[in-house]
């Protein structure tokens, strides 16, 4: 592949199974710096399953995952917490615990990872929830928030360790078409403001069009198509070309 120098992440030859579910037969996919990557493809193809393996909570069979030139694939528990604080990962529903407020939940990765003051982290605080357009709601209940605004103060919990890589697992999904827009410019926004790389998981291909310098579509066990959104929409592979149209038609 092109553009080595700039590739931050490195999937080789990745294979998974859960017993007879082989999930991928051989997996490879780089990442560029800087950039926004979209993992698109059919529900159970394998796209959470691939950014769980990256961040050390499920583990390949066999393969290596490059990171930065290092193969964390075999880290162990201990080793894969600093990995934890540079790729952050926005879980689908945003995963907030319900039973704190906003601003507990996004202290979480903060007394995890840092040693900070309570002055300092709430400064932390303040400056993530105006990063996502929600100033002022630390004193909020999960449940008193929308399903939108649930997913932007997940994002904020992701974004309070500082990290170089993103990774969203089907940010849009589920939202009205008003947040869908508003989670996108963010995604575009965060790219450009934080020079963040990021992973994106989906199968909603209009955002997909929106957001992505490139595209990967995972079937079939592994990647299939790997181009910019202008080489996906003159492409001639039949099978990337039936699944997005047959989505957004
Ligand atoms: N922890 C698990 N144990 C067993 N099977 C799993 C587990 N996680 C995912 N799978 C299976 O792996 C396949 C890929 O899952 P997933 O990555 O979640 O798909 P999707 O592309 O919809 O995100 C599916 O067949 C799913 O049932
Ligand atoms: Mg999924």
């Amino acid at each position: 592949m092109v553009e080595n120098k700039n590739i931050i992440i490195s999937f080789k030859d990745i294979k998974k199974r859960f017993s007879d579910n082989i999930v991928y037969e051989t997996l490879n996919l780089d990442i560029i710096k800087s950039q926004t990557t979209t993992i698109f493809g059919g529900s159970g193809t394998g796209k959470s399953v691939l950014l769980k393996i990256l961040i050390g909570l499920l583990k390949a069979d066999s393969g290596s995952i490059l990171f930065n030139n290092q193969d964390i694939s075999k880290f162990s528990e201990r080793r894969y917490l600093p990995i934890r604080k540079q790729i952050a990962m926005l879980f689908q529903g945003g995963a907030l615990f319900d039973s704190i407020n906003v601003e507990e939940n996004i202290a979480y990765p903060l007394k995890l990872h840092f040693k900070m003051t309570n002055k300092e982290m709430r400064r932390v605080i303040a400056k993530n929830l105006e990063m996502v357009g929600l100033p002022g709601t630390e004193k909020l209940m999960p449940a008193e928030l929308s399903g939108g605004m649930q997913k932007r103060i997940g994002l904020a919990r992701a974004l309070a360790t500082n990290p170089t890589v993103m990774l969203y697992d089907e940010p849009t999904t589920g939202l009205d078409p008003i947040n869908v827009t508003l989670i996108n410019n963010l995604i575009i926004r965060l790219k450009e403001e934080l020079n963040l790389t990021s992973i994106v998981v989906t199968h909603d291909m209009e955002s997909a069009f929106t957001i992505s310098d490139k595209v990967a579509m995972l079937w079939d066990k592994k990647i299939i198509f790997y181009g910019s959104v202008n080489d996906i929409r003159d492409t001639g592979n039949p099978i990337v070309h039936r699944f997005i149209n047959g989505i957004s038609e």
